[in-house]
């Protein structure tokens, strides 16, 4: 980090702070967990290569280009920061396979709803967590994600944050049907331990969350991954930003 003061972490929910941030710091970065560490998780949940998938809040992570080396033949990648968008629009304008769209992931409008079959996102959710009017902030990228999904799509959350912080507010916006896996956040880079946990294994889930802690511990190391599948029930008459609203005034 460059700037002269750390900002408060309130920043990482505004666009100036990534603009910013951007203008300052060029290299790739990938937050939490790198492709090939969440590549099994990507293939089980999204099994063919033609699928589209959009990547929210993109930032210069390479987690999207290798998964186009990876096969994926369709990955739009969307980010607020206007710094970023044009940066990977000129470091990739020969990937057709990859495109770059400034867009704030709370009004995706200019996408169709069910235009995508999964939505991959890598501490967005957990950025907009930090900053002002949060809750309802989330509740609209929530209810974007969920609109621009196909039936039966696919939400892939990877976040700091345990299904105490996280299942409510998955469960408040949208109807999903929630799987959750978890990774190590140090996992065994290059070594050739085995890891505490197979990525692939479910972790049993109860109404609250709370019954992943009688699994894993009270502090647990690792970053959690909710696999949120789009469910559509016809009788669901109110929206989930109303609902939202509703609940916090
Ligand atoms: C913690 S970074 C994660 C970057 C990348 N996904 C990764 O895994 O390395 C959060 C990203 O979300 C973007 N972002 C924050 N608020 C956004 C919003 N409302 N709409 C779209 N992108 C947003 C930021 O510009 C930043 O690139």
């Amino acid at each position: 980090m460059t700037m002269a003061t750390p900002p408060s972490s309130q920043a990482y929910g505004e666009s100036w702070y990534w603009d910013n941030r951007y203008a300052h710091e060029s290299a790739p970065f990938d937050w939490y967990q790198k492709y090939p560490a969440l590549a099994p998780l990507v293939h089980l949940y999204v099994p063919h290569r033609h699928h589209r998938v959009l990547v929210v809040g993109c930032g210069n992570s390479v987690f999207s280009e290798e998964m186009v080396n990876d096969g994926y033949e369709d990955v739009v990648n969307v980010d607020i920061s206007t710094v970023v968008i044009d940066a990977m629009q000129a470091k990739y304008s020969n990937r057709q396979q990859l495109k770059y769209i400034k867009l704030d992931v709370r009004d995706m409008s200019p996408f169709q709803g069910g235009s995508f079959d999964a939505v991959i996102d890598k501490g967005t959710l957990d950025s907009i967590l930090c900053g002002n009017n949060s809750r309802q902030n989330a509740a609209q990228m929530l209810d974007e994600i969920w609109r621009v999904l196909k039936d039966k799509g696919v939400y892939i959350l990877i976040t700091y944050g345990s299904p105490v912080y996280r299942l409510a507010l998955l469960k408040e916006s949208c109807t999903w049907s929630i799987k959750l896996h978890v990774i190590e956040k140090f996992g065994p880079e290059g070594s050739s331990e085995q890891p505490v946990r197979q990525l692939t294994d479910l972790i049993p889930l109860d109404e609250s969350g709370s019954s992943v802690e009688d699994v894993l511990g009270k502090n647990p190391d690792f970053h959690y991954i909710y696999v949120c599948i789009k469910v559509r029930i016809s009788s669901y008459s109110e929206s989930p930003v109303a609902k939202i609203q509703n609940r916090f005034g």
